[in-house]
């Protein structure tokens, strides 16, 4: 039976909150501290703040018993043998990962220590961000030995992030301290011993009792490369995709049978090779920028991810261009957009590309009525209804007599739609799909034209019975 560690997880944002209450469920008692007190009330209250499976049910379980939530950071330090910082690690402007609040959890951390802890970076740190602790905590008076600082990154997609916590495809503990190590070990060996999967109500997932999660061990700074090198090898996947799919446009050719074609060796694998709109979210520009900058900063040619940057802003031209020359003109179009988010399942718009391409499209002088299922309330504080842009009740809604429809977060039930009721509310029957939502000959089969990512234009059947007789 593992043993309950006493844990603090500091930041309850999409990756701090799911921490909490996934080592709960793992038996651990946690207090989670924000210092945004609004949030604390919140969560003590019964709210959840964002939209992840299982994350309800989870905070229904545990909050408030062995969840705790509070803005004391004295407090859970003093409680706890492990603090895990999940603080955000925002993009600054020359690209660098922004340290300020690591740094500033690393102080206040400094003040209430009085015995041995294990401090975790678990937001996504650069190389070195280990050393900056270690400094900050002893310039505060610490001494060395009264803590250690391990990296244990986090490799968790929104909208997924419970199960990809409980059933990872490994575990990263980066540690130069045989204590420290031991002590993480611990933490997760509900996990890694396969305890977890045997409880009855445990949440499913790919991992079982016998195929556990493997825990690596490296040192600090490679768990700490690790995780930028993971997370920018995944964006270049997609750049490359992207690359390949203009070229699968330029020749005809349609990428998804070239993606099935070269995702099915082993080697290369078959996901994260779906074209589209660019990649977006919280992590994958942020850390691209980050783990340049790293290289820069340390005299390494490392150019290839400015390459995938470059590629990735391109992507969000050339849909404008699709619409474009859909439409001849831009200006004055009415267009229905479905799609806010960065990506499906979550109401997260951090660097969204969808929204970088309604405000790109309000720029060209068109109007949008968009829709998402749960990204249209944090859109509306950076992008609020006017003019030019209205937030519509659904999907049909939005489409109701717009010049045309484009699809840019991949929602299923963007997926589902209705082909008929949507051919009747808009105006002309043209979609522009950003995601590849659909397959082009159903479409054309629909009365449509359909103009996706990296497969040739469908065009509508024409009713051949009608054109012999006229
Ligand atoms: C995380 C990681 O921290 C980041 O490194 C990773 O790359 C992406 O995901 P995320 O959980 O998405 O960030 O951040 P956010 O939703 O902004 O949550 C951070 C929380 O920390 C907020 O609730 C904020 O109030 C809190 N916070 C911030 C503190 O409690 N103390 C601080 O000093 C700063
Ligand atoms: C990512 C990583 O997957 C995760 O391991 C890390 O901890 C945090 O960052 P997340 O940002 O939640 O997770 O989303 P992810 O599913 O990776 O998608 C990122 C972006 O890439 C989205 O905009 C998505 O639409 C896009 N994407 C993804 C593609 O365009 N094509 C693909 O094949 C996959």
């Amino acid at each position: 039976m593992s043993k309950s560690i006493s844990i603090a997880v500091v930041g309850s944002g999409y990756v701090g909150l799911v921490a909490a209450v996934c080592f709960a469920e793992m038996g651990h008692a946690v207090v989670c501290v924000d210092n945004d007190e609004r949030k604390v009330t919140a969560l003590q209250g019964g709210e959840t703040p964002i939209h992840e499976y299982h994350l309800p049910e989870l905070l229904g379980r545990y909050r408030n018993n062995q969840v705790r939530f509070i803005t004391d950071l004295a407090e859970a330090t003093r409680e706890c043998d492990a603090i895990f910082i999940a603080v955000g690690t925002p993009q600054s402007e020359t690209g660098d990962a922004d340290l300020s609040y690591v740094e500033a959890v690393a102080c206040e951390i400094a003040r209430s220590l009085t015995s041995y802890k294990v401090i975790v970076e678990k937001s996504t740190v650069p190389v070195y961000t280990n050393e900056w602790i270690s400094r900050a905590l002893e310039r505060n008076g610490v001494d060395r030995n009264l803590f250690d600082v391990v990296s244990n990154p986090e490799f968790l997609r929104e909208g997924t992030a419970v199960v990809d916590f409980l059933h990872p495809d490994r575990i990263v503990v980066g540690s130069d301290s045989d204590r420290a190590g031991l002590l993480l070990k611990e933490i997760y060996s509900p996990l890694t011993s396969g305890e977890y999967y045997q409880r009855e109500n445990c949440i499913s997932g790919s991992c079982s009792v016998a195929e556990p999660p493997p825990l690596l061990m490296t040192s600090t700074k490679s768990a700490e490369i690790i995780k930028h090198a993971s997370n920018a090898f995944l964006a270049m996947k997609i750049s490359f995709i992207n690359a390949v799919s203009n070229l699968c446009e330029a020749t005809n050719a349609n990428v998804e049978q070239v993606a099935r074609g070269i995702g099915l060796d082993t080697r290369i694998g078959p996901k994260f090779l779906r074209p589209g709109i660019g990649y977006g979210g919280s992590c994958f520009p942020k850390d691209v920028a980050a783990f340049r900058s790293v290289a820069e900063q340390l005299g390494i040619d490392f150019s290839l991810l400015t390459e995938v940057e470059k590629i990735n802003q391109q992507q969000k031209r050339l849909f404008i261009a699709k619409v474009r020359s859909a439409l001849w003109n831009l200006r004055g179009k009415r267009l229905a957009v479905l799609g806010l988010a960065f990506k499906g399942d979550t109401d997260d718009i951090r660097e969204s590309p969808a929204v970088e391409i309604v405000r790109l499209l309000i720029n060209e002088g068109c109007s949008i009525a968009a829709f998402d299922p749960a990204a249209m309330e944090r859109t509306q504080q950076i992008l609020p209804a006017g003019k030019n842009m209205r937030y519509a009740a659904d999907s049909y809604d939005a489409m109701s007599d717009a010049d045309a429809l484009l699809i840019l977060t991949d929602w299923i039930e963007f997926a589902e739609l209705d082909l008929k009721r949507a051919n009747k509310a808009l105006r002309y029957s043209i979609i522009v799909d950003g995601r590849n939502l659909y397959d082009p000959a159903t479409m054309s089969e629909h009365g449509f034209t359909y103009v996706s990512v990296g497969r040739p234009i469908a065009h509508p059947v024409r009713n051949l019975t009608s054109s012999v007789i006229g």
